[in-house]
């Protein structure tokens, strides 16, 4: 399938598995097992000024596991025809974004640490930044 075809609908929410006990919580992401991907990278956003907007890009190549590890953040996602909202709330919850499509990360509750795991190493080159010229590579 050609990543540009990729739309809205084939990113899902996946409940992520956890451990729970009296003394707290552990979820755990592992390859092969509960992500559709291999993780090269991990990331983590955090110190977002209140109102301020991240993302506003696409990428060619890359898939990303959005985790809200602490608090919530929206995740807006964009095919060129159709939008989507994601609320993040919960650190069990893992937002699976496909390559090829358009997001904004808005909404970030005070002192929230957003966790993203993704396919591949850090590479400018996959990113797109131009709305137009996305739209141009969904054509
Ligand atoms: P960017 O991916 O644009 O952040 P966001 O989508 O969250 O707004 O990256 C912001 C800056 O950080 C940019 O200069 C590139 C740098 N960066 C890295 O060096 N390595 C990375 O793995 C990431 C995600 C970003």
């Amino acid at each position: 399938m050609k990543l540009n075809r990729n739309t809205v609908f084939d990113c899902s929410i996946i409940d992520i598995s956890k451990v729970q006990n009296e003394v707290g919580n552990i979820t755990v992401v592992e390859n092969g097992i509960n992500i559709p991907f291999d993780v090269k990278r991990v990331y983590y956003l955090y110190d977002i000024p209140g109102g301020e907007a991240r993302g506003g890009h696409a990428h060619y190549e890359l898939e990303q596991y959005v985790i809200a590890a602490s608090g919530s953040l929206d995740v807006i996602l964009d095919d060129g025809k159709n939008r989507k909202i994601v609320t993040l709330n919960r650190p069990n919850f893992a937002l699976h974004i496909v390559p090829g499509l358009w997001r904004e990360l808005d909404n970030f509750s005070s002192g929230s640490i957003t966790l993203v795991l993704a396919s591949l190493e850090y590479d400018e080159k996959d990113y797109i930044r131009n709305y137009d010229q996305f739209l141009e590579f969904k054509k």
